[in-house]
């Protein structure tokens, strides 16, 4: 019996480990079918955009420096030389945009910090 309960305590353990071993892999998680349902039709799914149209958002600079500029971009839109940038403020709250600019920063190989509500408020705010 004991021998048992040793070997089911290690199951528990590893089994624990693993879920605390993905989470910072997983930063980018809660904001995939936000970006999937409004993003991915213009900068795709892989991030990479398209040429002359949408910028690709997978190793870019402002995407992955720091996060105000992205938030403005996303929340206020712009429109620029490649076109339109929709703007996101009406259609997404202060939870959603913190997930998907996290997502963003962190989806492909991008590597960067997360994005909290409180600094989507604060921009947004502005
Ligand atoms: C209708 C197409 C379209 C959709 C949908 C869209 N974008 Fe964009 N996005 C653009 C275009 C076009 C630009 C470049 C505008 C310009 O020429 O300055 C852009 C620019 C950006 C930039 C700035 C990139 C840079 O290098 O300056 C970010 C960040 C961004 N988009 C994020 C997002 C996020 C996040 C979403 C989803 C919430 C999204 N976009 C949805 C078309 C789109």
């Amino acid at each position: 019996m004991k021998i048992i309960s040793f070997v089911l305590l290690g199951f528990v353990v590893l089994a624990a480990g693993s879920v605390l071993a993905q989470a910072p892999a997983d930063l980018a998680a809660p904001g995939t079918g936000i970006y999937e349902e409004n993003c991915a039709p213009c900068h795709r799914s892989n991030g990479e955009g398209l040429a002359v149209k949408f910028p690709a958002l997978h190793k870019n600079p402002l995407v992955l420096g720091d996060p105000q500029p992205a938030l403005a971009t996303v929340l206020n839109g712009r429109k620029g030389e490649l076109g339109l940038m929709p703007a996101w403020k009406d259609k997404l709250d202060d939870g959603q945009i913190a997930a998907v600019v996290t997502y963003i920063r962190n989806a492909w190989t991008n590597k960067a910090s997360g994005v909290t509500p409180a600094m989507v408020k604060e921009v947004r705010d502005k």
